[in-house]
């Protein structure tokens, strides 16, 4: 632990303990910090790379630094310039370190006179890890070419040089080239009527950390959904998409209700290409969705109502490290949960809080001690990997235990005026702390004791009086799914003509992990879950089916997979193929077909997923 819980207690603030406690950025803010980032780029298409010039206004704090010390991966630096108040530039010496496999390399510019902006001239990697590059036959409508950005977490290093660290904040203004015809968009407010004339601006006038920086390009049309929101999405999309984020509007407003102003203008969401590797994420001004979530009955848009939460939690309040990334996702996830049960329902919400606290449950475990902590300790946390289900459904479910001690109205109070007091700052979980106890715990004495948050912060496994949602139809579903387990309810009697996408994903999730094939071979023959349109359902039927050894359903199976490169819905797949040796054989192949589609963080994925297989089945042998 960085700080002894007991230390944190007292500190009431921490300065700067955020900026030199970065594990995952060479960055030095202590002694220079980038205010505002001038970007200008060109989108080359057919070479698959960013042609970039990054301006950056410094605040140097530290009147010995020598120099400014910036985080890359694989970009090509032309040339780095000093720029003067008059705008006339002086080469600056520079040196790129070799590459680290997870950081990156560090650029170090030697700028001993404290230069008040800095200017370098670079190239992206067609592999850029933050970058995916689309020929027009991976979009939908197969058209044109489409490219889009990926910065959470450590990725915006790979197109654009700077300190790589969400406890910096910057503002920043773009101009972009793209061909004719095409739209660009970025994590700015974007205006639907720009003409595609391949020239674009953006400014975003609110300092945000650097994994919120975004870019899309591609066909894309717009449709509003309201007076501050629109969706934007390929054409042939537009519509479906229309219907299905229908009320975002009321969103926005409800989420205003409970924690105040939507600060940042526009809210605007991009569907993807379904290789998008997540389901969502929060680009300010502009949520990036995966098309998964279209199923056409809203029943996945809980997702949506997340990434707007985001505009609260995490892009108005931002972790200060990804150690402390439960500040961004739990919060979020917790404030999901009261939109999705204002908008659809306390039903709704508590089927959605129960899945993941069963899942969490069943796995948390299993899990190494340190990384069952809310804020563990840092050391050899792989940025991608901090963000695990603990920050997302343990730090949720404490504020769900908070909420339920105080009561919904002095929590409420509570949460809308901590986003007040660090609006626009990156802190971390001792911040967080420090604000919690005289704003919450010692204000309503005999609620909840201090060891206690100190418990659910740094301790590990789930607290025993956890609050858990009552959930009639999900019992329902339990007792069903027994007797139809234990052979006295066949499958065709299971009563789930009306279940929803949630009491599926139950279902699906509480089977054995390889049932027998007679019992997947009845399901489907009941449900042709096989060929579903729903992924969430998909996903966990074909986990479930090719466990049991039923190879029909592998062709249904390989199709989900080449098509979708959302990596919650894809991996598990490739996982339940990977543990017979016939079943790593055939997605190998289905692999070798999809790769081109996929994400860079995609094709990592699975080529790790395939060396542990390969590595099991050899010791195995
Ligand atoms: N910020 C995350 C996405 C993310 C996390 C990207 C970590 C890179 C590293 C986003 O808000 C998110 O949590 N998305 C979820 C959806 C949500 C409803 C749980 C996802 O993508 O599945
Ligand atoms: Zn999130």
């Amino acid at each position: 632990m960085r700080l002894l819980p007991a230390l944190a207690l007292g500190a009431l603030v921490l300065p700067l303990a955020a900026h030199a406690n970065d594990p995952h950025s060479y960055a030095q803010p202590e002694q220079v910090v980038v205010t505002h980032l001038g970007l200008d780029l060109k989108l080359d298409f057919p070479h698959r790379q960013l042609d970039g010039v990054a301006t950056l206004k410094l605040d140097w704090k530290n009147p010995k630094a020598p120099a400014l010390v910036l985080d890359t991966r694989e970009l090509k630096i032309a040339s780095v310039d000093a720029v003067d108040a008059n705008g006339k530039t002086r080469a600056l010496k520079y040196a790129l370190a070799p590459a680290d496999k997870e950081l990156g390399s560090k650029l170090t510019i030697e700028a001993p006179q404290h230069p008040a902006q800095v200017r370098i001239a670079y190239v992206t990697s067609p592999d850029a890890s933050g970058l995916q590059w689309l020929p027009p036959a991976q979009t939908a409508d197969k058209q044109a070419p489409f490219m889009f950005s990926q910065s959470e977490s450590i990725h915006a290093r790979s197109w654009v040089p700077l300190q790589d660290s969400p406890a910096v904040r910057f503002t920043y203004d773009a101009h972009v080239t793209a061909p004719k015809n095409l739209r660009v968009v970025m994590s700015a407010p974007n205006d639907a009527k720009h003409p595609l004339d391949g020239d674009f601006h953006f400014d975003q006038p609110h300092p945000i950390p650097s994994y919120l920086l975004a870019i899309a390009a591609g066909d894309i049309a717009v449709k509003e959904t309201g007076p501050r929101s629109a969706v934007y999405a390929e054409p042939s999309v537009v519509d479906g998409a229309t219907r299905e984020f229908a009320d975002t509007e009321k969103m926005i407003a409800t989420a205003e209700s409970l924690y105040g102003p939507y600060r940042w203008g526009r809210y605007d969401l991009l569907v993807l290409p379904p290789s998008f590797p997540y389901g969502g994420m929060e680009n300010p001004n502009m949520t990036f969705a995966t098309p998964t979530i279209i199923v056409g009955d809203k029943s996945l848009v809980s997702v949506i109502s997340h990434e707007l939460a985001h505009s609260w939690s995490g892009n108005l309040v931002t972790n200060a490290a990804w150690r402390d990334g439960w500040l961004n996702e739990g919060f979020t996830t917790y404030v999901q949960g009261r939109l999705t049960e204002a908008l659809y329902g306390q039903r709704q919400a508590d089927e959605e809080t129960l899945l993941a606290i069963r899942a969490l449950q069943k796995k948390i475990g299993q899990m190494p001690a340190n990384a069952q902590k809310l804020a563990p300790d840092p050391r050899g946390v792989d940025a991608d990997d901090a963000l695990s289900d603990v920050a997302y459904d343990k730090g949720s479910w404490f504020l769900r235990a908070l909420e339920q001690r105080f009561g919904r109205k002095d929590f409420d109070s509570w949460l809308k005026g901590y986003f007040d007091r660090h609006a626009w700052h990156s802190i971390t979980t001792e911040q967080m702390l420090a604000d919690l106890k005289p704003n919450l715990i010692d204000k309503y004495p005999g609620k909840m004791r201090w060891d206690e948050v100190q418990v659910w912060v740094y301790g590990t496994g789930i607290p025993k009086d956890a609050p858990t949602p009552d959930s009639p139809r999900f019992d329902a579903i339990d007792k069903q799914r027994a007797a139809f387990l234990a052979g006295t309810l066949p499958a065709a009697k299971l009563d789930a003509k009306d279940w929803n996408t949630q009491e599926w994903m139950y279902f699906l999730d509480r089977l054995p992990d390889a049932p027998t094939l007679a019992q997947a071979q009845a399901i489907d023959a009941a449900w042709h879950l096989t060929g579903t349109h729903n992924a969430e359902i998909g996903m966990r039927w074909y986990v479930h089916a090719i466990a049991a050894g039923d190879k029909a359903v592998w062709p249904a199976a390989a199709e989900h997979m080449t098509r979708i490169g959302r990596l919650y819905l894809t991996l598990p797949v490739y996982g339940a193929f990977a543990k017979t040796p016939a079943g790593l054989a055939y997605a190998e192949q289905v692999y070798a077909k999809a790769k081109d589609g996929y994400h860079p963080l995609t094709q990592q994925a699975v080529e790790r997923l395939f060396a542990k297989a390969k590595a099991k089945q050899a010791a195995a042998r």
